[in-house]
């Protein structure tokens, strides 16, 4: 199979994936998000978090996920994110490509992982990451406005949301501004784990 382009991410079930201020990561709302990713085996191995952890059908998901992906995009917003609170030996162990307005040189970080900064847009950066992950897949890391973009440009083909039992009522959604007279989608897989419901989407033009 021809390496996809894709996006996998924690919803609300009211369609929100982050708090409105990435202060607020960490927070309770975050954690009633994120928590079942927290609790897994391969998530706390990758991040850094301890040993122990659920080794269950969400685990395996996660590890899958991760094998897949030869390369990330993400926008700035996550990227400043995650710079606060990643490990020194950031969880990708693949090149990272941040789309930013802002230049900065790459940032070499230990365990494989390298954040390029791509100054001139989101087509540029998903040509570089597909260079990177030769073979696998090219993973669209987030935030929401950044998979908005490549979602509007046409340049998705498949997505998962692992639907989280937690009402936000306001934050950063996942669909804002979408295109929805451009984009279908069709079902591919819904595999509920008593923690979550993974839904996977094929992506296709109208
Ligand atoms: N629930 C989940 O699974 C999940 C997954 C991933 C992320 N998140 C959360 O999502 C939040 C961030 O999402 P977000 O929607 O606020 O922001 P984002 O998509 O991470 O970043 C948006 C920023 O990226 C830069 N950017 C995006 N497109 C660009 C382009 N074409 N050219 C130049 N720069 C571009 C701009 O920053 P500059 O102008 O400053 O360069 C823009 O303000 C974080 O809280 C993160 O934790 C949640």
């Amino acid at each position: 199979m021809s390496p996809k382009v894709f996006f996998s991410v924690s919803m609300s079930l009211d369609g929100f994936i982050a708090p409105a201020s990435t202060d607020e990561l960490m927070g309770q709302r975050w954690m009633e998000l994120q928590g079942w990713a927290f609790r897994q085996r391969f998530f706390r191995e990758n991040l850094k978090l301890g040993t122990g952890g659920e080794e269950g059908p969400d685990n395996a998901i996660m590890a899958e996920t991760f094998r897949r992906t030869g390369a990330s995009v993400m926008g700035k917003r996550m990227f400043d994110a995650g710079e606060r609170m990643w490990p020194e030996d950031p969880p990708f162990h693949t090149p990272v490509f941040v789309v930013t307005h802002q230049e900065r040189e790459p940032w070499v970080r230990p365990g494989g992982t390298t954040f390029h900064f791509v100054n001139d847009g989101i087509e540029s950066a998903l040509a570089r990451a597909r260079d990177a992950a030769g073979d696998r897949d090219v993973r669209i890391a987030g935030g929401g406005a950044t998979i908005v973009e490549y979602l509007n440009a046409g340049l998705v083909e498949e997505f998962t949301i692992a639907l989280a039992p937690v009402l936000f009522g306001s934050g950063i959604r996942l669909f804002e501004s979408v295109d929805a007279g451009r984009l279908a989608v069709a079902p591919v897989r819904a595999e509920p784990t008593g923690e979550v419901t993974h839904l996977t989407f094929a992506v296709a033009d109208r």
